[in-house]
């Protein structure tokens, strides 16, 4: 009866190891799924437009980092009062690119790339192509910036 008993026990033992095992065996496959469709919802969610406020509380020579959906993006105002909005990515690596107010310029600090503020083209540095654009426009005093 003892012998029975210890047989069962070591069956179901054996059974819960050998479902704890498949489970950690299997567990980096699900999780490459997972990510799979976490990725796509993403896509799913894409923003279209966005308001950055007042235009008129927004100064020639102003610049605002902001997110685009959940990517950076950048909005400056330029001397001549035109607005510009790039997506923030700069185009080497992937760092975020900012206004440089002295020179007039969005750089990059990771490695110095230099691109125009009126229209995205690299000027100096590693990066090899320019800013992806966006649509800036002024409706009603109100700022909104959508995809191009
Ligand atoms: S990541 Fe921007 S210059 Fe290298």
């Amino acid at each position: 009866m003892i012998a029975g008993t210890r047989r069962v026990f070591v069956r179901w033992i054996t059974g819960v190891f050998a479902a704890l095992w498949a489970g950690m065996a299997s567990y980096p496959f699900f999780r490459y799924l997972i990510s799979g469709t976490k990725k796509k919802q993403a896509g799913e969610e894409l923003v279209t437009s966005i308001s950055l406020g007042s235009s008129e509380e927004f100064l020639p020579g102003a610049s605002k980092n902001f997110k685009f959906g959940s990517a950076p993006a950048l909005l400056v105002r330029s001397e001549d009062g035109a607005f510009h909005a790039y997506n923030a990515i700069c185009t080497h690596l992937g760092c975020t690119v900012q206004y440089n107010e002295e020179k007039k310029n969005i750089w990059c600090a990771c490695h110095g790339g230099v691109y125009d503020t009126a229209s995205g083209k690299n000027l100096a540095g590693p990066p090899p192509k320019p800013l992806k654009a966006l649509n800036v426009e002024v409706k009603e005093g109100e700022i909104i910036v959508s995809r191009a």
